[in-house]
């Protein structure tokens, strides 16, 4: 076998269920999960239907590089929603089966693993698959810790020249998993820098970009951001999803975006892959794409529980509305006196409530785990269920 595969972490909610495995949860309440990060949200009507009516061409092998009308609905929300003037179909755009699973081959495809000292930074706490990729690709992830007095944005600055120099691919997430926060302009203007004089790819996570709290206020993305700032999307690929925006976790839809050269060698990488987008998944998702209300109504959904949810855990938690995503990220210890492994295993056996430890999403890799003691609550069931776990949180905090 790899002798690499022996290097992956366990998931964090494998480590989860080993944490309260024997833990037994007050039966007298109905269990309430924010440990999982899933949608829960009705997929809407429409998308099924395109889905069924896009059946017909299931006798026919999908293109690698998907058809040209997902392409083009693709490089149209992308000028729409970033205003960008102009993203070519053709060649800046590519539809992946899911971001995770786009996510974890980009790094194959990118790194070169052979390079002494190939190394890949990843945000911390972060999404574990940018870890498992770096690894799998030969590379070794360098960790740079998110900073709560920078609004949880890494300090690329404290990151030294002689990594900068063996950094190969930067994966980050904006808006975050699990955090929240979105990369500023001026974030993203120190980021181009530090490539443009190391030559590193930057792989930008944005499946959390249309979960947003303020109509007014939706996240930079980093072509804009590139845009903005003058420049072409050399060395910039960006991640996108249907799964939240759309409530299709399970069709596995996405696209990546920006640098031709760099997608032309992907979609190579991809042709060997073997990850094609079934032709019913592909009509659902130009339809999806095409449509912007029932996301203006998926927000709102998120929200009405953010609104709700927010306030009556800042009274026990450090806790505030994120910038974007659908996660609550709040310390613990500092009102409550836990950590967030006990804090977790308390919750659940006195009111049923499951959240992850945030210990379980970071790595101490520069002496301390900048997520300990914090614990991720995913906000995705409805805003009673929401609600209601918020309540049993608090009582539980004011017991304490
Ligand atoms: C940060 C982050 N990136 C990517 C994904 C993958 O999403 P999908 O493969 O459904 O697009 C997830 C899923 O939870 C996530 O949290």
């Amino acid at each position: 076998m790899n002798p690499l595969l022996d290097k992956l972490q366990p998931y964090p909610f494998e480590r989860l269920k080993t944490l309260v495995a024997d833990v037994t949860p007050a039966n007298t309440y109905k269990a309430i999960s924010f440990g999982i990060g899933e949608p829960k949200h009705p997929t809407p009507q429409f998308i099924k239907e395109a889905l069924i009516e896009g059946l017909g061409g299931l006798s026919n092998y999908p293109a690698t590089a998907g058809g040209e009308p997902l392409r083009a609905a693709i490089a149209q929300w992308l000028e729409r929603r970033y205003a960008l003037p102009n993203v070519n179909p053709a060649t800046e755009v590519l539809p992946v089966t899911g971001s995770r699973e786009a996510l974890f081959s980009f790094a194959q495809a990118v790194v070169d693993g052979s390079k002494p000292g190939a190394r890949v930074l990843c945000p911390n706490p972060f999404y574990q698959i940018y870890e498992g990729a770096t690894l799998l690709a030969g590379a070794t992830p360098y960790y740079a810790d998110s900073d709560p007095e920078r609004n949880f944005a890494p300090n690329y600055d404290a990151v030294p020249a002689d990594v900068w120099r063996d950094v190969q691919l930067v994966y980050l997430c904006s808006p975050g998993n699990p955090t929240g926060a979105v990369l500023s302009l001026a974030d993203w203007k120190r980021l181009f820098e530090l490539s443009d004089e190391y030559g590193f790819v930057i792989a930008s996570d944005e499946c959390y970009s249309e979960i947003y709290f303020d109509e007014e206020r939706a996240p930079l993305g980093g072509l804009a951001a590139a845009h903005q700032l003058g420049r072409g999307f050399e060395r910039l690929v960006v991640f996108s999803s249907l799964s939240k925006r759309s409530n299709v976790p399970g069709m596995r839809s996405g696209f990546v975006a920006g640098d031709a050269a760099i997608l032309k060698k992907f979609l190579l990488y991809r042709t060997y892959h073997g990850c094609a987008m079934s032709p019913a998944v592909q009509a659902a998702s130009i339809a999806a794409w095409n449509d912007e209300a029932h996301v203006r109504l998926n927000r709102s959904k998120y929200l009405k529980k953010f609104q709700t949810v927010t306030p009556m855990l800042a009274e026990v938690l450090d806790v505030r509305l994120p910038d974007a995503g659908f996660y609550l990220w709040a310390k613990v210890d500092t009102k409550t006196g836990l950590s967030d492994t006990e804090f977790t295993r308390q919750l659940l056996a006195q009111y049923n409530v499951a959240v992850l430890p945030g210990s379980y999403l970071g790595r101490a890799a520069h002496g301390a785990n900048p997520a300990e003691n914090y614990v991720r609550i995913a906000l995705v069931a409805d805003v009673d269920e929401c609600t209601e776990g918020a309540q049993r949180i608090v009582q539980f905090c004011q017991s304490l």
